[in-house]
């Protein structure tokens, strides 16, 4: 297949865009200039949404003047600020910087009580030791913050955001993709910041990608192997073996996914996906209804294994079929680099279009079968196509 060579592809090129990413925001961290001489002793390029924090720490006092920098179209809204409950959104006090209908730049202070909180201007967990300021030029909100560091501490859980907004009023940002991923625990002292929601991004990439191999590989190929392989008599029982060991594989890992899949919807406790966890239980409650149906499998002689066939067919197909729309789902909220969706649309691809060969081929060989069988009953004609010829 041309799947590794594609990935390779596609992993080569995302490394060389973040490399050229990385590079370009961290010498523009480090030359950027402020408005009124403002100076800063350090800076980091935050990993998403383009943005970058410059401050200086002082320690004789555990104070910090911070500022925050980031782009955004005119009319849109930037946020900066810091969570002293945790690393979620809910509890985050923040600057927020807008534009009003004139251009004019404004800074609002607010604690983030909820995911949909009014955006009152109030008193922040921290004390704010000098009005803040924003201004914007050239695409980008610089917000300036003078603070006492939380508790005294120098690691902070830090946040931001940037979403759009019209004419002064700051509407909503997005919930998917870099959005929910600009959080990052940051010591003011050294610089040195983990991302706190690395490793639930790592987590949610782990999910997508057992979930990806298993309902949207596996599985798949296991139903053709079962539909394609078993016309050929040599193949029998070999295929019904290999099509067991696709399916059990690919139930394992998928079971394994759905339910760090799960996890990571209820510990994210603002934005909820609904369509794709629900669809997620329905792919699992089919897929769990194949394994049991596994068990009650009328012998192939028995008169209701035809009705058995029927139903094992459209839950195999209802599943996989869901599974596909809920991947595109899982990508778009995911929203990794394009090469992955690409991918994946090319092993959809690859495997419709070998599907659709082998049909065709299956329909030759058990059509010229019947003819030179003579037989009269059966065959393909009732939908089920070969199956009163095979065994297992
Ligand atoms: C904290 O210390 C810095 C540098 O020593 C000083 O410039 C600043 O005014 C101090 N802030 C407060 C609130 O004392
Ligand atoms: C914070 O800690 C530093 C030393 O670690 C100390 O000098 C300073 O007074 C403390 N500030 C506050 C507000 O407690
Ligand atoms: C918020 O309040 C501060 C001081 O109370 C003020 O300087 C600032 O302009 C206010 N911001 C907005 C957007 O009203
Ligand atoms: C402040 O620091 C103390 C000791 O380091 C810690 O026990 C406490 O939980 C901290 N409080 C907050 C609000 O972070």
């Amino acid at each position: 297949m041309a799947w590794p060579g594609h990935a390779a592809w596609a992993v080569l090129a995302g490394v060389l865009l973040l490399a050229a990413g990385a590079a370009a925001q961290s010498s523009s961290c480090v030359s950027a200039t402020f408005q009124g001489g403002r100076a800063f002793q350090q800076c980091n390029a935050l990993p998403v949404l383009g943005a970058s924090l410059h401050w200086t720490y002082h320690a004789a006092n555990g104070t910090a003047d911070v500022a925050f920098r980031a782009p955004q179209q005119s009319g849109g809204w930037v946020a900066w600020g810091i969570n002293t409950r945790g690393t979620t959104m809910p509890g985050s006090s923040v600057f927020i910087a807008s534009q009003d209908a004139s251009g004019a730049v404004s800074v609002t202070t607010t604690v983030l009580e909820s995911v949909s909180p009014s955006l009152t201007n109030g008193s922040l967990s921290f004390d704010v030791l000098a009005p803040p300021a924003a201004d914007y030029a050239a695409g980008v909100y610089t917000i300036f913050a003078t603070i006492a560091l939380p508790n005294n501490s120098t690691t902070q859980n830090t946040v931001w955001q940037a979403g759009p907004g019209n004419t002064g009023s700051i509407a909503p940002h997005s919930t998917s993709g870099a959005n929910v991923q600009s959080m990052q625990r940051l010591d003011f002292m050294s610089g040195q910041s983990t991302g706190a929601s690395n490793s639930r991004l790592h987590r949610r990439n782990i999910h997508g990608i057992l979930n990806g191999v298993s309902w949207g590989i596996l599985i798949p190929l296991g139903a053709m192997i079962a539909r394609y392989l078993r016309v050929f008599e040599a193949a029998d029982p070999a295929w019904f073996y290999l099509h067991i060991t696709c399916q059990l594989s690919g139930y394992v890992l998928g079971v394994a996914g759905w339910a760090l899949g799960l996890k990571l919807g209820s510990e994210s406790k603002g934005v909820t996906y609904g369509a794709h966890r629900n669809i997620g239980i329905a792919i699992f409650c089919l897929a769990t209804l194949q394994v049991f149906a596994l068990l009650l499998r009328p012998d192939k002689k028995n008169k209701y294994r035809f009705y058995w066939n029927i139903y094992h067919h459209s839950v195999g197909y209802s599943a996989i079929v869901l599974a596909a729309v809920n991947i595109f789902k899982g990508l778009d909220i995911l929203k990794p680099a394009s090469g992955w969706k690409k991918s994946y649309i090319a092993i959809l691809a690859t495997l419709a279009a070998v599907a659709l060969l082998l049909e065709a081929i299956t329909w030759v060989v058990v059509l010229r079968r019947k003819k030179s069988a003579k037989q009269p009953h059966g065959g393909a004609a009732n939908g089920n196509g070969w199956q009163h010829q095979q065994g297992a």
